[in-house]
């Protein structure tokens, strides 16, 4: 009983940004994402009804007590959800930078979902490994499928709405991402603590709730006409719009470097002049560039003379999940 299954991570052009429910991450707002195709994580899951408790190795290294019990009791929701009864082996591979401040959380929890849930020898449907990812970590939820994805709020107490799903598929519009890495320092305030503190204490956020439905509506109209200028200028917008609520939070926080600011001036400096890029930023302080393949090359040369660039990864879209051979 077991299988191994890769997923890749995603960038959000329209950000999740707080959650209604903490336990069954349940988020405030509908996000959506570009699924990308340099980074990724492979995980091979195997029950073993002689295993004592679940075992975890990350890169080919045992993981101790702590990190193996957070994926333990990840895949306690996965034994409650399936009637699957042993432990297991959980064997961890990731082709994400981590120190550089890149998330593996998503590729990491939709490649487990989707290998733990094969595992058991059932086949469940996407819907239901993306609904299983979530509860690993929200943007998860979306790395199920490759391409544009939309990961949806839902409506329910329960969670059972609550998933993403397809916008328009790997093949059907190239667009690049350039990962800017301006620091390898490890963030400060961990996305799960931001989002709450920022949900509890500032007065933005009801703001940024409102902007982010209508982000959202003007994100989807511009993949659908395949209208980059208008895609660009609100994916910016809606990046900045959630970086701001977290100047408002108590205490006040920022994901910002110095070096931050500088690539975005430059992006807006290479606009200027008539290139089309566009960033957005995570809960980290590098930087991602949104651009067309046309203006790629010229845009890379360009970031790549700051001094406060150590290294850029250029990403195409990417797939969803699938399953591989042991
Ligand atoms: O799923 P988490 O807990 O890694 O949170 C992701 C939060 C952001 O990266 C800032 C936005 C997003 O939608 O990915």
């Amino acid at each position: 009983m077991k299988a191994k299954a890769r997923a890749h991570t995603n960038i959000a052009l329209i950000k999740y940004w707080g959650k209604r429910d903490e336990a069954l991450f349940l988020p405030t707002n509908n996000s959506l994402s570009m699924t990308l195709d340099q980074f990724y994580t492979e995980t091979m899951v195997e029950f073993d009804s002689k295993l004592k408790s679940d075992q975890f190795i990350l890169d080919g290294m045992e993981m101790d007590q702590r990190e193996t019990e957070k994926v333990s009791l990840f895949m306690d929701k996965v034994r409650r959800y399936t009637g699957e009864s042993r432990y297991a082996l959980i064997d961890s591979v990731n082709h994400v930078p981590t120190a550089a401040g890149f998330a593996s959380s998503a590729s990491g929890y939709a490649a487990l979902a989707a290998a733990a849930m094969k595992a058991t020898g059932v086949n469940f449907s996407e819907k239901e490994l993306s609904k299983m990812a979530r509860q690993g970590s929200g943007s998860a939820s979306r790395s199920i499928y490759g391409g544009f994805v939309e990961w949806q709020k839902g409506e329910l107490a329960d969670g059972s709405d609550c998933y993403a799903v397809p916008v328009l598929e790997q093949g059907a519009w190239d667009l690049r991402v350039l990962s800017v890495e301006v620091t390898h320092e490890v963030k400060k305030v961990l996305s799960r603590e931001g989002m709450k503190r920022t949900v509890e204490t500032s007065p933005f956020f009801a703001g940024w709730l409102e902007a982010v439905a209508a982000d959202l509506v003007e994100a989807k109209a511009a993949i659908a006409e395949r209208d980059f200028t208008r895609l660009g200028e609100t994916l910016e917008r809606n990046a900045l719009r959630m970086h701001a609520t977290t100047l408002g939070a108590n205490p006040p926080f920022m994901y910002w470097q110095s070096s931050t600011v500088q690539v975005m001036e430059a992006v807006q400096v290479l606009r200027e002049s008539g290139v089309e890029a566009y960033f957005t930023i995570d809960a980290g302080p590098n930087v991602k560039v949104v651009c067309q393949p046309k203006d790629e090359e010229r845009i890379f040369a360009e970031l790549m003379k700051l001094a406060v660039v150590q290294q850029i990864y250029r990403c195409q879209v990417g797939p969803g999940v699938n399953y591989l051979e042991i």
